[in-house]
């Protein structure tokens, strides 16, 4: 097997800009902090138990429509390059990755996220599946080091999981220009969007009976116990998600269920909670056709084709960046 991995976070300089982010998320009103504390080996295992929650429709959805789609989509870029960004365990990747190992284009993946862990394990995955085909992962973050993705040849980026739907709307447009500027003529972007739908049904998807949700959001307390330090008595709080009509998204919160307090000495972090306040951890925007589209075209992405599930519970979007004529 032919597989390098790249760590592109400079490791002291990545945990003090988290702990900065973090500390002024934390004194912000309403406080919150960063998702990035969710996926420690241990959270990203529970984010695999949630993608196969019954509750949790966006992964089996975006499946459903790769298991249909991704012949027509090897077809549509040719792709000799397949880099995913936020890739996690690359399972659904590997739909795309057989179409176009199947059309007998593909050279190369380049799963990037910003776990090395569970890129690691992908790297294993992807090179037993596919043996013939090179491995060049990198660990980084999506914020700050997209230049460092490799996208040699036809390139078919991918982002899959409605992780776009975890950044605000300003967030959002940044990223989008970063990804149109690292594509270039013959390349494409493809990107999984969950849709508005039924409130029930979204509340549902993250908070499941089980409390597999519960345990994932709750986990980042220990992640920050563990890696900034920070004094949290984890168990007074609980999980909760709210949809913000207002905003089209879900919140998640955590919320102290008695009075409590969240210490890091070293950053000058002290805030009181009085039992019902709570932290935003995670946002998760739900989208709709045309707000895609839109979003994408302003950030010289242009829609090639999109496609739904048969429910029309979720989107993906194929697009190629703006002055560069098909194939
Ligand atoms: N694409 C997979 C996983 C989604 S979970 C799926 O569709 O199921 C989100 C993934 O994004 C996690 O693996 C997490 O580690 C990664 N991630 C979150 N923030 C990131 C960032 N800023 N840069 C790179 N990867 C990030
Ligand atoms: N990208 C996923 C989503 O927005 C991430 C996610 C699923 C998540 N469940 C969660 C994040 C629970 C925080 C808490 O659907």
């Amino acid at each position: 097997m032919n597989a390098t991995v790249e760590v592109h976070l400079d490791r002291r300089a990545w945990r003090d800009h988290l702990a900065a982010v973090t500390a002024a998320g934390l004194q912000d009103d309403p406080p919150w902090t960063p998702p990035v504390w969710f996926y420690d080996q241990v959270g990203s295992a529970l984010f695999d138990r949630i993608t196969r929650l019954p509750e949790y429709y966006p992964t089996r959805c975006e499946r459903s429509i790769l298991e249909a789609r991704a012949d027509r989509i090897a077809e549509l870029t040719g792709a000799e390059t397949l880099a995913e960004l936020g890739s996690g365990t690359s399972e659904k990747t590997l739909l795309l990755l057989d179409a176009l190992v199947a059309a007998g284009t593909l050279r190369r993946v380049a799963p990037f996220d910003v776990s090395e862990e569970v890129l690691r394990d992908a790297v294993t995955t992807i090179g037993e599946r596919h043996p013939g085909v090179a491995v060049h992962a990198v660990v980084g973050d999506f914020h700050e080091h997209l230049g460092h993705l490799p996208t040699d040849g036809r390139c078919l980026l991918a982002f899959l999981g409605s992780t776009i739907g975890n950044l605000t709307p300003a967030e959002r447009r940044v990223f989008l220009s970063g990804v149109r500027d690292v594509l270039g003529e013959g390349d494409r972007f493809l990107l999984g969007t969950d849709l508005v739908k039924d409130r029930g049904r979204l509340v549902a998807a993250y908070d499941d009976p089980e409390g597999v949700t519960a345990e994932f959001n709750l986990n980042a307390l220990r992640v920050m116990r563990r890696e900034l330090g920070a004094e949290i008595d984890t168990e007074r709080w609980r999980h909760r998600a709210v949809f913000d009509e207002d905003h089209q998204r879900i919140e998640m919160h955590l919320v102290a269920t008695a009075a409590t307090s969240v210490r890091i000495e070293q950053l000058g972090v002290d805030r009181a909670f009085a039992a019902g306040e709570w932290i935003r951890t995670e946002i998760s925007a739900k989208f709709r056709f045309e707000g895609v589209h839109a979003e994408l075209e302003r950030a010289g992405l242009d829609v090639v084709e999109s496609w739904t599930d048969d429910d029309g519970d979720f989107l993906l979007t194929l697009a190629q960046p703006r002055g560069t004529s098909a194939s």
